[in-house]
């Protein structure tokens, strides 16, 4: 292997060390602790482990965790009650509801139900408006957390070639946002794209953002470049477990790239430290004081 790796594991700890810090002096100058709600309706096994991911680091930092699980047959006006009880309440700076929903729930109109300045997961329609636009937004926590951890590898990223693929609203469109405001040249790839590969070979920053195991190969990527793989697939291992593996297929692609985010270790980790260092921006934001350093877009 040649590439450096992007500790993303390493680089959570010092988020949520900021982000502690931050709602240690929250608490001491201002008596003002910082709440994320968190919503979950119904049973599917990978949304109860992330929510009971959420809760725990929510607690570690020093912040309020109110986690909400709603039956999987929980109608939508009881969900819209709840969401605008949690916009209501001031105890609560963040609301999260953990998708996907059940297919009876509109997702759209719940997630565009959440105060947008309690958004921690920038999908609400305003913030997603405002983050298009340039301005001053909730940043979805994936995207955020890989700008972080490009901005510290590179410093400034300012025409480089971008290629993010993926397209869905919750990493590949805000994260080829996020990269256009760095002022890299940005493409947006997807799996109908002609000459994938050929794509992928121009990206000084390739992000994949698919979701298909090992999809991207070394000879992809161009020599240098920097792989960001969002992609967490659980695939068969060794004696009947199961490993996590990424979008980009490791092994080939540090062989070529200049740095690459390993899988587990990598964006993962960095997702949930966001989400915390977006609760405590949205309790700056909502309290009128200063926003922390180094935890925004
Ligand atoms: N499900 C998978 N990823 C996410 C996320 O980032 N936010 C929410 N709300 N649900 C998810």
């Amino acid at each position: 292997m040649t590439a450096t790796l992007i500790d993303g594991k390493a680089f959570a700890v010092r988020v949520r060390a900021k982000v502690a810090d931050h709602v240690t002096r929250l608490r001491e100058e201002h008596g003002i602790t910082p709440g994320l709600a968190v919503v979950l309706v119904g049973e599917d096994p990978a949304s109860q482990v992330y929510v009971r991911s959420k809760g725990k680091q929510t607690v570690e930092v020093g912040m309020a965790s109110f986690e909400h699980k709603l039956d999987v047959d929980t109608t939508e006006a009881d969900l819209l009650a709840l969401i605008a009880k949690l916009n209501a309440d001031p105890e609560v700076h963040g609301i999260l509801v953990q998708l996907p929903l059940p297919a009876h729930l509109d997702s759209d109109l719940v997630i565009n139900s959440i105060d947008p300045a309690k958004d921690v997961d920038g999908f609400h329609i305003s913030n997603v408006g405002l983050l298009g636009t340039g301005q001053k937004s909730m940043v979805p926590c994936t995207p955020l957390g890989c700008l972080m951890m490009l901005r510290d590898h590179h410093g400034s990223l300012s025409g480089m070639n971008a290629v993010v693929v993926g397209r869905s609203n919750i990493v590949g469109k805000p994260m080829a946002q996020l990269l256009l405001g760095e002022s890299c040249t940005v493409t947006i790839a997807h799996s109908r794209t002609k000459d994938l590969a050929e794509v992928c070979r121009r990206a000084d920053i390739l992000v994949a953002a698919v979701g298909r195991p090992k999809m991207i190969p070394g000879d992809w990527v161009k020599p240098g470049a920097t792989v960001i793989d969002v992609g967490i697939n659980r695939v068969a291992g060794a004696e009947g477990k199961t490993r996590l593996v990424g979008d980009a297929d490791f092994t080939s692609c540090a062989e070529v790239a200049g740095a690459i985010t390993p899988v587990p270790g990598g964006v993962g980790p960095m997702t949930i430290a966001c989400l915390l260092a977006n609760t405590v921006t949205a309790c700056c934001r909502a309290n009128g004081l200063a926003e922390p350093e180094g935890l925004t877009a």
